[in-house]
């Protein structure tokens, strides 16, 4: 997988949120690497948790955003977000089971990115649209 950069059109207009989608993005460019020059089972695993740990963080704070400002769509994206975690953790079993195989490093072209990008173009850019008409900012952390 080429590292994929964040562009100015995967932006919501929310500055928390785009701030973490740049993360998340760069947690998928480490398992890539981690997975492409081979680092071994361990150090995989280990990026493969990061991610993992980084989305739950990443969607529980997007869901708590939704909730707070009473979002119409919240369970349909809810569900969406379910989905992403179990082919996080689909991909964890797999790399348990039968290590780093071509397969895995192909997925996690096929699956994460293509998902992502398509999840924040269509799913997340509507909310931040929503938050927009209502005025609701949310500032970067740290
Ligand atoms: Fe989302």
């Amino acid at each position: 997988m080429k590292e994929i950069i964040w562009t100015g059109d995967l932006s919501v207009g929310i500055e928390l949120i785009d701030q973490q989608h740049k993360m998340l993005i760069k947690h998928l460019n480490d398992l890539s690497q981690s997975l492409k020059s081979n680092q071994g089972p361990t150090k995989i695993a280990t990026t493969l948790n990061f991610l993992i740990d980084y989305t739950d963080f990443h969607f529980t704070a997007e869901e708590k955003h939704m909730a707070a400002n009473d979002y119409p769509g919240l369970e349909t994206h809810k569900k969406k977000h379910e989905e992403f975690k179990k082919t996080l953790s689909n991909m964890e079993e797999d790399l348990e089971e039968e290590g780093a195989t071509k397969v895995l490093a192909d997925s996690i072209d096929t699956l994460l990115v293509k998902w992502l990008f398509e999840h924040i173009r269509a799913v997340d850019v509507a909310f931040g649209n929503f938050l927009k008409k209502k005025g609701v900012q949310i500032p970067q952390e740290g």
